[in-house]
Protein backbone atom coordinates (compact mmCIF):
# COMPACT_ATOMS: atom_id res chain seq x y z
CA UNK A 1 0.00 0.00 0.00
CA UNK A 2 2.74 2.33 1.03
CA UNK A 3 5.18 1.50 -1.66
CA UNK A 4 2.24 1.97 -4.20
CA UNK A 5 1.68 5.14 -3.03
CA UNK A 6 5.36 6.40 -3.09
CA UNK A 7 5.73 4.78 -6.58
CA UNK A 8 1.98 6.87 -7.83
CA UNK A 9 4.09 10.11 -6.31
CA UNK A 10 7.01 9.11 -8.09
CA UNK A 11 5.77 8.64 -11.52
CA UNK A 12 4.75 12.16 -12.28
CA UNK A 13 7.75 13.40 -9.92
CA UNK A 14 9.95 11.35 -12.50
CA UNK A 15 8.39 11.92 -15.72
CA UNK A 16 8.03 15.42 -15.30
CA UNK A 17 11.91 15.46 -14.50
CA UNK A 18 12.42 13.62 -17.63
CA UNK A 19 10.25 15.52 -19.38
CA UNK A 20 13.24 18.43 -18.77
CA UNK A 21 12.45 20.54 -16.48
CA UNK A 22 12.55 24.42 -17.13
CA UNK A 23 14.83 25.55 -20.14
CA UNK A 24 14.04 22.92 -22.57
CA UNK A 25 10.55 23.13 -24.07
CA UNK A 26 9.24 19.93 -23.66
CA UNK A 27 5.58 19.16 -24.88
CA UNK A 28 3.21 16.28 -26.58
CA UNK A 29 0.97 16.98 -28.80
CA UNK A 30 -1.89 14.33 -29.55
CA UNK A 31 -3.27 14.98 -33.04
CA UNK A 32 -6.48 13.51 -34.45
CA UNK A 33 -7.53 13.28 -38.25
CA UNK A 34 -9.41 16.05 -39.08
CA UNK A 35 -9.82 16.53 -43.11
CA UNK A 36 -8.80 14.76 -46.36
CA UNK A 37 -7.46 17.36 -49.06
CA UNK A 38 -7.29 16.76 -52.51
CA UNK A 39 -7.70 18.50 -55.88
CA UNK A 40 -10.56 18.82 -57.50
CA UNK A 41 -10.91 18.09 -61.75
CA UNK A 42 -10.78 21.80 -61.80
CA UNK A 43 -8.07 22.39 -59.89
CA UNK A 44 -9.72 23.23 -56.87
CA UNK A 45 -8.53 22.66 -53.74
CA UNK A 46 -11.43 20.60 -51.26
CA UNK A 47 -11.54 19.37 -48.31
CA UNK A 48 -13.71 16.55 -46.41
CA UNK A 49 -13.76 16.44 -43.19
CA UNK A 50 -13.23 13.23 -41.14
CA UNK A 51 -15.27 11.65 -38.70
CA UNK A 52 -14.17 11.52 -35.64
CA UNK A 53 -14.84 8.02 -34.23
CA UNK A 54 -16.75 7.47 -30.71
CA UNK A 55 -15.85 4.38 -30.43
CA UNK A 56 -12.90 4.32 -26.96
CA UNK A 57 -12.74 0.36 -27.13
CA UNK A 58 -10.94 0.47 -30.31
CA UNK A 59 -8.05 -1.34 -30.31
CA UNK A 60 -6.06 1.01 -32.70
CA UNK A 61 -4.86 4.40 -31.12
CA UNK A 62 -7.11 7.16 -32.04
CA UNK A 63 -4.07 9.77 -32.23
CA UNK A 64 -0.94 10.47 -32.55
CA UNK A 65 1.42 11.39 -29.96
CA UNK A 66 4.83 13.43 -30.83
CA UNK A 67 6.97 15.60 -29.49
CA UNK A 68 7.21 19.63 -29.92
CA UNK A 69 9.91 21.47 -29.63
CA UNK A 70 10.72 25.54 -30.45
CA UNK A 71 12.65 25.86 -33.65
CA UNK A 72 13.41 29.24 -35.02
CA UNK A 73 11.21 30.02 -38.06
CA UNK A 74 11.73 32.74 -40.54
CA UNK A 75 9.41 33.67 -42.54
CA UNK A 76 8.46 36.72 -44.92
CA UNK A 77 7.73 40.20 -43.13
CA UNK A 78 4.33 39.79 -45.90
CA UNK A 79 2.85 37.25 -48.22
CA UNK A 80 2.74 40.02 -50.73
CA UNK A 81 6.63 41.26 -50.13
CA UNK A 82 7.39 37.72 -50.74
CA UNK A 83 5.52 37.68 -54.19
CA UNK A 84 6.82 40.98 -55.42
CA UNK A 85 10.49 40.11 -54.93
CA UNK A 86 9.67 36.80 -56.38
CA UNK A 87 8.05 38.52 -59.78
CA UNK A 88 10.93 40.67 -59.43
CA UNK A 89 13.23 37.88 -59.77
CA UNK A 90 11.67 36.43 -62.43
CA UNK A 91 11.31 39.41 -64.35
CA UNK A 92 14.53 41.34 -64.05
CA UNK A 93 16.69 38.55 -62.32
CA UNK A 94 17.35 40.57 -59.75
CA UNK A 95 17.96 38.70 -56.24
CA UNK A 96 15.32 38.94 -53.87
CA UNK A 97 15.96 41.28 -51.07
CA UNK A 98 13.25 40.97 -48.92
CA UNK A 99 12.60 41.18 -45.05
CA UNK A 100 11.91 37.95 -43.02
CA UNK A 101 10.29 37.80 -39.80
CA UNK A 102 12.42 35.63 -37.14
CA UNK A 103 10.34 33.70 -34.83
CA UNK A 104 10.44 31.06 -32.54
CA UNK A 105 7.35 28.53 -32.66
CA UNK A 106 6.67 24.70 -31.71
CA UNK A 107 7.69 22.73 -34.44
CA UNK A 108 7.97 18.64 -34.50
CA UNK A 109 10.89 17.81 -32.10
CA UNK A 110 13.24 15.94 -35.21
CA UNK A 111 15.82 14.67 -32.25
CA UNK A 112 12.77 12.01 -31.17
CA UNK A 113 12.39 8.72 -33.03
CA UNK A 114 9.13 8.57 -31.65
CA UNK A 115 8.01 11.72 -33.46
CA UNK A 116 9.57 11.00 -36.56
CA UNK A 117 8.06 7.50 -36.95
CA UNK A 118 4.61 8.92 -35.97
CA UNK A 119 5.21 12.00 -38.78
CA UNK A 120 6.29 8.99 -41.24
CA UNK A 121 3.30 7.11 -40.31
CA UNK A 122 0.96 10.73 -41.09
CA UNK A 123 2.80 10.72 -44.40
CA UNK A 124 1.85 7.20 -45.62
CA UNK A 125 -1.88 7.38 -44.85
CA UNK A 126 -1.45 10.24 -47.67
CA UNK A 127 -1.52 7.54 -50.36
CA UNK A 128 -3.79 5.35 -49.33
CA UNK A 129 -7.53 5.20 -48.77
CA UNK A 130 -8.58 3.68 -45.49
CA UNK A 131 -8.72 -0.28 -45.80
CA UNK A 132 -6.37 0.17 -48.95
CA UNK A 133 -3.52 -3.01 -47.97
CA UNK A 134 -0.56 -0.29 -46.39
CA UNK A 135 -2.90 2.04 -44.59
CA UNK A 136 -1.97 2.45 -41.07
CA UNK A 137 -4.84 2.86 -39.19
CA UNK A 138 -5.93 6.03 -37.61
CA UNK A 139 -7.57 4.53 -34.68
CA UNK A 140 -11.20 5.14 -34.86
CA UNK A 141 -13.52 4.20 -37.66
CA UNK A 142 -13.71 7.24 -39.84
CA UNK A 143 -16.22 6.99 -42.07
CA UNK A 144 -14.80 8.15 -45.56
CA UNK A 145 -16.88 9.42 -48.40
CA UNK A 146 -14.66 11.48 -50.92
CA UNK A 147 -14.96 14.96 -51.50
CA UNK A 148 -16.92 16.65 -53.77
CA UNK A 149 -14.85 17.00 -57.11
CA UNK A 150 -12.93 14.00 -56.00
CA UNK A 151 -12.30 11.64 -58.98
CA UNK A 152 -10.46 8.91 -58.84
CA UNK A 153 -8.46 8.76 -61.44
CA UNK A 154 -8.17 12.77 -61.31
CA UNK A 155 -4.51 13.88 -61.89
CA UNK A 156 -3.26 15.85 -58.93
CA UNK A 157 -2.21 15.85 -55.27
CA UNK A 158 -3.88 14.75 -52.23
CA UNK A 159 -3.34 14.32 -48.20
CA UNK A 160 -4.44 14.63 -44.89
CA UNK A 161 -5.27 17.18 -41.96
CA UNK A 162 -4.32 16.56 -38.51
CA UNK A 163 -4.79 18.45 -35.49
CA UNK A 164 -4.35 18.88 -31.66
CA UNK A 165 -7.92 18.71 -29.94
CA UNK A 166 -7.47 22.39 -29.20
CA UNK A 167 -6.77 22.99 -33.22
CA UNK A 168 -3.23 25.18 -31.64
CA UNK A 169 -1.15 23.19 -34.32
CA UNK A 170 -2.67 21.69 -37.27
CA UNK A 171 -0.46 19.28 -40.03
CA UNK A 172 -0.97 19.18 -43.36
CA UNK A 173 0.36 16.18 -44.97
CA UNK A 174 1.07 16.15 -48.21
CA UNK A 175 0.89 12.53 -50.43
CA UNK A 176 4.23 11.95 -52.44
CA UNK A 177 4.61 10.46 -55.68
CA UNK A 178 2.77 7.55 -57.18
CA UNK A 179 3.65 4.40 -56.71
CA UNK A 180 5.28 4.57 -60.50
CA UNK A 181 8.52 3.41 -60.12
CA UNK A 182 8.30 1.38 -56.91
CA UNK A 183 5.58 -1.18 -58.07
CA UNK A 184 2.07 -0.45 -58.60
CA UNK A 185 0.88 3.05 -59.86
CA UNK A 186 -2.51 5.26 -59.11
CA UNK A 187 -4.07 7.83 -60.77
CA UNK A 188 -1.28 10.24 -60.02
CA UNK A 189 1.10 9.06 -61.72
CA UNK A 190 1.39 10.91 -64.94
CA UNK A 191 0.52 14.27 -63.28
CA UNK A 192 3.05 13.31 -60.62
CA UNK A 193 6.03 12.59 -63.17
CA UNK A 194 5.92 15.25 -65.11
CA UNK A 195 6.07 17.32 -62.26
CA UNK A 196 9.21 15.43 -61.18
CA UNK A 197 11.23 15.26 -63.94
CA UNK A 198 10.79 19.55 -64.83
CA UNK A 199 11.39 20.16 -60.93
CA UNK A 200 14.06 17.68 -60.16
CA UNK A 201 16.23 17.18 -63.49
CA UNK A 202 18.84 18.90 -64.87
CA UNK A 203 17.35 19.93 -68.21
CA UNK A 204 14.50 18.29 -68.93
CA UNK A 205 14.71 14.93 -67.92
CA UNK A 206 16.59 14.40 -71.21
CA UNK A 207 18.41 10.94 -70.14
CA UNK A 208 19.06 10.35 -73.64
CA UNK A 209 18.25 10.86 -77.45
CA UNK A 210 15.11 8.50 -77.04
CA UNK A 211 13.06 10.32 -74.42
CA UNK A 212 10.59 12.70 -75.09
CA UNK A 213 11.59 15.43 -72.62
CA UNK A 214 8.71 17.82 -70.32
CA UNK A 215 10.39 21.20 -71.76
CA UNK A 216 12.40 21.89 -75.22
CA UNK A 217 15.67 23.95 -73.13
CA UNK A 218 18.20 21.49 -74.27
CA UNK A 219 20.64 22.82 -76.51
CA UNK A 220 22.97 20.29 -77.95
CA UNK A 221 26.03 18.47 -75.63
CA UNK A 222 25.60 19.25 -72.07
CA UNK A 223 24.04 22.83 -72.82
CA UNK A 224 20.83 23.81 -71.41
CA UNK A 225 19.14 26.98 -71.79
CA UNK A 226 18.53 28.70 -68.01
CA UNK A 227 16.13 31.15 -69.01
CA UNK A 228 13.43 28.59 -70.78
CA UNK A 229 14.03 26.40 -68.03
CA UNK A 230 12.41 28.43 -65.85
CA UNK A 231 10.03 29.78 -67.94
CA UNK A 232 8.91 26.01 -68.40
CA UNK A 233 8.67 25.86 -64.41
CA UNK A 234 6.93 28.97 -63.61
CA UNK A 235 4.52 28.33 -66.18
CA UNK A 236 3.76 24.23 -65.87
CA UNK A 237 4.11 24.43 -61.96
CA UNK A 238 0.73 23.69 -61.10
CA UNK A 239 1.73 21.56 -57.84
CA UNK A 240 3.71 24.92 -56.50
CA UNK A 241 0.20 26.77 -57.00
CA UNK A 242 -2.06 24.32 -55.72
CA UNK A 243 0.12 23.96 -52.84
CA UNK A 244 -0.05 27.70 -51.61
CA UNK A 245 -3.94 27.57 -52.10
CA UNK A 246 -4.05 24.36 -50.30
CA UNK A 247 -1.84 26.73 -47.60
CA UNK A 248 -4.21 29.72 -47.80
CA UNK A 249 -7.19 27.21 -47.86
CA UNK A 250 -6.20 26.03 -44.50
CA UNK A 251 -5.20 29.37 -42.12
CA UNK A 252 -8.82 30.33 -43.45
CA UNK A 253 -10.14 27.29 -41.78
CA UNK A 254 -7.38 27.55 -39.17
CA UNK A 255 -6.38 31.28 -38.79
CA UNK A 256 -5.17 30.96 -34.86
CA UNK A 257 -3.37 28.08 -35.57
CA UNK A 258 0.75 26.82 -35.37
CA UNK A 259 0.81 24.91 -38.81
CA UNK A 260 3.14 22.50 -39.90
CA UNK A 261 3.78 20.78 -43.12
CA UNK A 262 5.04 17.17 -43.72
CA UNK A 263 5.61 14.99 -46.54
CA UNK A 264 7.16 11.87 -48.09
CA UNK A 265 8.88 12.04 -51.64
CA UNK A 266 7.79 14.69 -53.82
CA UNK A 267 5.21 15.47 -50.77
CA UNK A 268 8.16 16.05 -49.35
CA UNK A 269 9.63 18.28 -51.74
CA UNK A 270 6.67 20.37 -51.88
CA UNK A 271 6.15 20.27 -48.23
CA UNK A 272 9.70 22.12 -48.53
CA UNK A 273 8.57 24.53 -50.87
CA UNK A 274 5.71 25.31 -48.91
CA UNK A 275 7.69 25.64 -45.75
CA UNK A 276 10.02 28.40 -47.07
CA UNK A 277 7.31 30.29 -48.43
CA UNK A 278 5.12 31.01 -45.25
CA UNK A 279 7.66 30.24 -42.31
CA UNK A 280 6.14 26.73 -41.52
CA UNK A 281 8.02 23.60 -39.64
CA UNK A 282 8.15 21.02 -42.11
CA UNK A 283 9.82 17.37 -41.86
CA UNK A 284 10.10 15.72 -45.34
CA UNK A 285 11.09 12.27 -45.64
CA UNK A 286 13.24 10.83 -48.90
CA UNK A 287 12.17 13.80 -50.68
CA UNK A 288 14.45 14.40 -53.68
CA UNK A 289 17.20 17.50 -53.51
CA UNK A 290 14.30 20.41 -54.09
CA UNK A 291 17.12 23.10 -53.65
CA UNK A 292 17.60 23.61 -57.44
CA UNK A 293 13.46 23.28 -57.64
CA UNK A 294 13.32 26.37 -55.15
CA UNK A 295 16.27 28.38 -57.15
CA UNK A 296 14.48 27.63 -60.55
CA UNK A 297 11.04 28.93 -58.87
CA UNK A 298 12.53 32.01 -58.16
CA UNK A 299 11.29 31.38 -54.43
CA UNK A 300 13.35 34.51 -52.12
CA UNK A 301 14.60 32.14 -49.40
CA UNK A 302 16.12 33.05 -46.32
CA UNK A 303 20.04 32.17 -45.74
CA UNK A 304 19.19 30.01 -42.88
CA UNK A 305 15.97 27.65 -42.92
CA UNK A 306 15.79 25.92 -39.40
CA UNK A 307 12.95 24.89 -39.53
CA UNK A 308 12.97 22.65 -42.64
CA UNK A 309 13.92 19.37 -41.65
CA UNK A 310 14.95 16.39 -44.13
CA UNK A 311 15.08 12.63 -43.44
CA UNK A 312 16.64 10.24 -45.70
CA UNK A 313 18.68 7.62 -46.00
CA UNK A 314 21.59 6.58 -48.21
CA UNK A 315 20.44 3.71 -50.06
CA UNK A 316 17.23 5.58 -51.31
CA UNK A 317 18.18 6.86 -54.77
CA UNK A 318 15.97 9.30 -55.21
CA UNK A 319 16.80 11.06 -51.91
CA UNK A 320 20.20 10.64 -53.03
CA UNK A 321 19.72 12.23 -56.03
CA UNK A 322 21.55 9.26 -58.10
CA UNK A 323 18.05 7.66 -59.49
CA UNK A 324 19.43 8.53 -63.29
CA UNK A 325 21.77 7.55 -65.68
CA UNK A 326 20.39 5.44 -69.23
CA UNK A 327 20.10 1.82 -67.15
CA UNK A 328 18.76 2.77 -63.75
CA UNK A 329 15.16 2.04 -62.80
CA UNK A 330 13.76 5.53 -62.37
CA UNK A 331 14.88 5.92 -66.32
CA UNK A 332 13.22 2.75 -66.89
CA UNK A 333 10.71 4.14 -65.32
CA UNK A 334 10.31 7.71 -66.98
CA UNK A 335 11.71 9.82 -64.19
CA UNK A 336 14.95 11.64 -64.05
CA UNK A 337 16.00 12.15 -60.40
CA UNK A 338 19.14 13.97 -60.62
CA UNK A 339 18.58 17.00 -57.91
CA UNK A 340 20.68 16.19 -54.83
CA UNK A 341 20.35 19.38 -52.41
CA UNK A 342 17.97 19.97 -49.62
CA UNK A 343 17.18 23.25 -47.72
CA UNK A 344 17.38 23.32 -44.58
CA UNK A 345 18.65 20.54 -42.42
CA UNK A 346 19.18 16.88 -43.01
CA UNK A 347 19.19 14.06 -40.81
CA UNK A 348 20.85 11.35 -42.90
CA UNK A 349 20.59 7.30 -41.81
CA UNK A 350 23.62 6.01 -43.58
CA UNK A 351 21.94 2.34 -44.05
CA UNK A 352 24.83 1.50 -46.57
CA UNK A 353 27.61 1.81 -44.26
CA UNK A 354 25.22 0.78 -41.12
CA UNK A 355 22.85 -1.78 -42.24
CA UNK A 356 24.28 -2.98 -45.44
CA UNK A 357 21.13 -2.07 -47.73
CA UNK A 358 22.06 -1.96 -51.47
CA UNK A 359 21.31 1.54 -52.93
CA UNK A 360 17.78 0.34 -54.39
CA UNK A 361 14.91 2.17 -55.31
CA UNK A 362 12.48 -0.23 -53.22
CA UNK A 363 14.37 1.04 -49.91
CA UNK A 364 12.47 4.82 -51.08
CA UNK A 365 9.03 3.37 -50.14
CA UNK A 366 7.58 5.04 -46.77
CA UNK A 367 6.68 1.73 -45.52
CA UNK A 368 10.03 0.49 -45.66
CA UNK A 369 11.21 3.69 -43.67
CA UNK A 370 8.72 3.17 -41.50
CA UNK A 371 9.28 -0.61 -40.56
CA UNK A 372 12.56 -1.02 -41.43
CA UNK A 373 14.06 1.85 -40.59
CA UNK A 374 12.58 4.64 -37.81
CA UNK A 375 10.43 1.65 -35.61
CA UNK A 376 13.55 0.38 -34.16
CA UNK A 377 16.46 1.80 -32.76
CA UNK A 378 19.54 3.09 -34.88
CA UNK A 379 22.68 1.80 -33.38
CA UNK A 380 25.26 4.56 -34.42
CA UNK A 381 22.86 7.01 -32.83
CA UNK A 382 22.13 4.99 -29.83
CA UNK A 383 25.85 4.60 -29.26
CA UNK A 384 26.45 8.11 -28.71
CA UNK A 385 23.56 8.86 -26.38
CA UNK A 386 21.06 10.38 -29.45
CA UNK A 387 17.92 8.86 -30.44
CA UNK A 388 18.14 9.66 -34.41
CA UNK A 389 21.07 11.08 -36.18
CA UNK A 390 22.59 14.52 -35.88
CA UNK A 391 21.11 16.87 -38.40
CA UNK A 392 23.35 19.22 -40.90
CA UNK A 393 23.12 21.73 -42.83
CA UNK A 394 24.02 20.43 -46.75
CA UNK A 395 26.75 23.27 -47.17
CA UNK A 396 28.93 21.71 -49.56
CA UNK A 397 26.50 20.16 -51.90
CA UNK A 398 26.83 20.19 -55.92
CA UNK A 399 24.55 18.94 -58.61
CA UNK A 400 24.26 18.87 -62.15
CA UNK A 401 27.70 19.80 -62.93
CA UNK A 402 28.14 18.33 -66.30
CA UNK A 403 25.44 20.77 -67.50
CA UNK A 404 26.26 24.33 -68.96
CA UNK A 405 23.41 26.27 -67.86
CA UNK A 406 23.34 29.70 -69.92
CA UNK A 407 21.88 31.95 -72.31
CA UNK A 408 21.58 29.82 -75.82
CA UNK A 409 18.98 30.82 -78.14
CA UNK A 410 17.06 27.65 -79.85
CA UNK A 411 18.49 28.79 -83.17
CA UNK A 412 22.07 27.45 -81.79
CA UNK A 413 20.84 23.83 -81.76
CA UNK A 414 21.49 21.60 -85.21
CA UNK A 415 19.92 18.28 -85.18
CA UNK A 416 23.52 17.03 -85.32
CA UNK A 417 24.24 17.89 -81.79
CA UNK A 418 20.68 16.88 -80.62
CA UNK A 419 21.92 12.94 -82.09
CA UNK A 420 25.39 13.68 -80.54
CA UNK A 421 24.81 13.19 -76.68
C1 LIG B 1 -8.81 28.26 -51.51
O1 LIG B 1 -8.24 27.72 -52.71
C2 LIG B 1 -8.85 28.14 -53.89
C3 LIG B 1 -8.22 27.41 -55.01
O2 LIG B 1 -8.46 26.05 -54.93
C4 LIG B 1 -8.72 29.63 -54.04
O3 LIG B 1 -9.37 30.05 -55.23
C5 LIG B 1 -9.33 30.30 -52.85
O4 LIG B 1 -9.13 31.67 -52.93
C6 LIG B 1 -8.73 29.77 -51.57
N1 LIG B 1 -9.45 30.33 -50.43
C7 LIG B 1 -8.83 31.05 -49.51
C8 LIG B 1 -9.68 31.56 -48.41
O5 LIG B 1 -7.65 31.31 -49.55
C1 LIG C 1 -20.86 5.36 -43.23
O1 LIG C 1 -21.43 5.93 -44.40
C2 LIG C 1 -22.36 5.13 -45.05
C3 LIG C 1 -22.85 5.87 -46.27
O2 LIG C 1 -21.80 6.38 -47.00
C4 LIG C 1 -23.53 4.80 -44.11
O3 LIG C 1 -24.41 3.91 -44.76
C5 LIG C 1 -22.99 4.18 -42.87
O4 LIG C 1 -24.05 3.98 -41.94
C6 LIG C 1 -21.93 5.06 -42.21
N1 LIG C 1 -21.37 4.38 -41.07
C7 LIG C 1 -21.23 4.98 -39.89
C8 LIG C 1 -20.60 4.17 -38.82
O5 LIG C 1 -21.56 6.13 -39.70
C1 LIG D 1 -11.29 23.45 -34.24
O1 LIG D 1 -11.55 23.67 -35.61
C2 LIG D 1 -12.71 23.07 -36.09
C3 LIG D 1 -12.78 23.32 -37.57
O2 LIG D 1 -12.20 22.28 -38.23
C4 LIG D 1 -13.91 23.62 -35.35
O3 LIG D 1 -15.08 22.97 -35.80
C5 LIG D 1 -13.74 23.40 -33.86
O4 LIG D 1 -14.78 24.00 -33.16
C6 LIG D 1 -12.43 23.97 -33.39
N1 LIG D 1 -12.21 23.61 -32.00
C7 LIG D 1 -11.73 24.45 -31.10
C8 LIG D 1 -11.54 23.92 -29.73
O5 LIG D 1 -11.48 25.62 -31.37
C1 LIG E 1 28.13 3.28 -38.95
O1 LIG E 1 28.82 3.73 -40.12
C2 LIG E 1 29.87 4.62 -39.86
C3 LIG E 1 30.46 5.01 -41.17
O2 LIG E 1 29.51 5.68 -41.94
C4 LIG E 1 30.91 3.97 -38.98
O3 LIG E 1 31.90 4.92 -38.64
C5 LIG E 1 30.26 3.46 -37.72
O4 LIG E 1 31.19 2.74 -36.97
C6 LIG E 1 29.08 2.56 -38.05
N1 LIG E 1 28.44 2.19 -36.80
C7 LIG E 1 27.86 1.01 -36.64
C8 LIG E 1 27.24 0.76 -35.31
O5 LIG E 1 27.84 0.16 -37.51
Amino acid sequence: MLLSTVIGLLVPFLSWLHSGSGSADPKKLNFQLRHYHAVSSEAKVVFHNARPSHDLTASHPTEHTLRGKLVKTRRPASQSAFAEARTRSIKFAQSALLDWDEDDVLGPDVESRDTLLELAKMTNNAYLEPGEPGWYELGGNWNVSYPVGWEPDADGFRGHVFATPDNSTVVLSIKGTSAGFVGGGGPTTKKDKFNDNLLFSCCCARVDWSWTTVCDCYRGGWKCEQDCLERSLVEESLFYSIGTNLYYNLTYMYPESNIWIIGHSLGGALASLLGVTFGAPVVAIESPGEKMAAGRLHLPSPREVQHITHVYHTADPIAMGTCNGVLSSCSLGGYAMESRCHLGRSVIYDTVSNFSWSVDIRTHGIVNVIENLLSQPWPPSEEVGREVPEYAVEDDCLECYSWDFGDYPPSSVSTRDVEDL
